[in-house]
Parts: C-alpha cells; sequence; structure tokens
C-alpha cells in the first residue's frame, strides 16, 4: 500500500500526499534522508505486489545509496557500475526490463557547486532536454516503472503518473518531489489497478 491518497487531475487519478523530508545525516552531499528511505522502500514493496514487479531494481545517480539491485553512479564506492549514466544506458545490461527505475539526478546546480559537494558528474536531467530525451527513449522501451526525486515533477511522455509525493525540508532548502510513474506500454493502464493501493489524499481538480 502506497503512502497518501488518490488526486484526479484533468481526468488522471494518482496518489498524492505531502510529507516532511528529515534531516541529512552528512554521510554524502544529497544522500537519501532516512524518511525519503522509507518512503521509496514503501513504492518497491508496493511494486513487488504488481504481476510486473519481479524484475531488477536499476538505481540511477546513485550516490552512496546501497537501494537497488544495479546501482550507476559516476564515482560512488557504492555503485555497482561506476560509469556515467548516459553511456550505461547504452550498454547491454540496459537493454533488459527494471522493474522500477530510481533515479535522484543531480538538480540544476551549477558545475562550480556541483564540484564544490563532491559530485563526480554534474549533468543534470530535468533540465537538460538532451539528457532527458536519453532517458524517456529508454525508459519506455525497458522500465516499467520510474521513482524520480527531483526538485521539480517530470513525467517523460509515456508514462502514468501514479503518486507524487512533496517533500517538505527544513530551512530554506528547496522542497523536492518524489514522482513514482508507470509505464503503461509495459505494464497496462494502473488507473484503476494502483491508485486505490496509495497511500495519499483524494483531491478532485474539476
Ligand atoms: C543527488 S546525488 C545522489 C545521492 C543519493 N541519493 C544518495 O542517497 O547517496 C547525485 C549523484 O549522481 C552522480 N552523477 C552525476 N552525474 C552523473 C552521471 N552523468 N553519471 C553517473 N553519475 C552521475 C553524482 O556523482 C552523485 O553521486
Amino acid at each position: 500500500m502506497l503512502p497518501g491518497s488518490p488526486t484526479i487531475i484533468n481526468g488522471s487519478s494518482f496518489v498524492y500526499a505531502v510529507k516532511g523530508m528529515g534531516t541529512a545525516s552528512g554521510r554524502f552531499p544529497g544522500e537519501f534522508t532516512v524518511p525519503v528511505v522509507r518512503l521509496i522502500q514503501t513504492i518497491f514493496t508496493y511494486v513487488k505486489t504488481q504481476q510486473w514487479g519481479q524484475g531488477p531494481v536499476l538505481h540511477l545517480f546513485s550516490g552512496a545509496s546501497g537501494l537497488g539491485d544495479v546501482r550507476v553512479d559516476l564515482s560512488s564506492a557504492a555503485a555497482t557500475d561506476k560509469v556515467d549514466v548516459f553511456e550505461w544506458l547504452k550498454s547491454d545490461a540496459a537493454q533488459q526490463r527494471y522493474s522500477v527505475v530510481l533515479l535522484d539526478p543531480p538538480y540544476d546546480l551549477s558545475p562550480k557547486k556541483m564540484r564544490s559537494i563532491g559530485y563526480a558528474g554534474w549533468k543534470p536531467l530535468a533540465t537538460s532536454v538532451p539528457h532527458r530525451q536519453a532517458f524517456a527513449t529508454w525508459a519506455r522501451q525497458w522500465a516499467c516503472s520510474v521513482v524520480w526525486l527531483d526538485a521539480c515533477a517530470p513525467k517523460p511522455k509515456g508514462f502514468d503518473r501514479a503518486a507524487m509525493y512533496t517533500l517538505l525540508p527544513g530551512g530554506y532548502h528547496r522542497v523536492r518531489i518524489l514522482s513514482f510513474l508507470t509505464n503503461p506500454a509495459l505494464v497496462g493502464s494502473t488507473e484503476v489497478v494502483v491508485k486505490p493501493d496509495l497511500p495519499g489524499q483524494q483531491v478532485l481538480f474539476p
């Protein structure tokens, strides 16, 4: 069961909830906080209960996180594949179905800022049209679902929004959004299947 309740916007429904983001431990810049890890694990558990949920879990821009069977990051010791994500997407390993693709890419920070916080790479995703097109083209073919943490709420063409979690950090930090998207071309419509089980509030936008 996903946390939140179903929302209906312009005829399509998804689960929506606002949650506190918690505090980073300071081990790795941009690391998932404990509440975010719990939310992601809840979604993973939800996916496993679906008919299409048995494939491996792929984690792109995985940083210091151990979530996922395959973890792609340029430099992190926790990564299984230490390579540029956009190169990895062209590799043989990428040409198979993944039940979930988790990603927490760099946001639109400047290269200088990215270097200063210690990332080995700083290619943004949501704010770069060629990069997000490369990801979307690959994801439409191979990703049954996508769990995407960003400073916006991306929804590549061809995906349905199953859930959206607004994560409120403390102080002056940026609000983050965790989007859970499903790929109807691979898993069928989740309109009826997913929504009633997702945790959140139900809101109707006429
Ligand atoms: C926001 S951090 C992810 C942190 C992760 N959520 C965690 O809990 O540790 C983004 C990561 O993407 C990596 N990265 C940036 N550009 C990349 C690229 N083109 N290919 C692979 N990794 C990249 C950075 O080195 C950094 O580890």
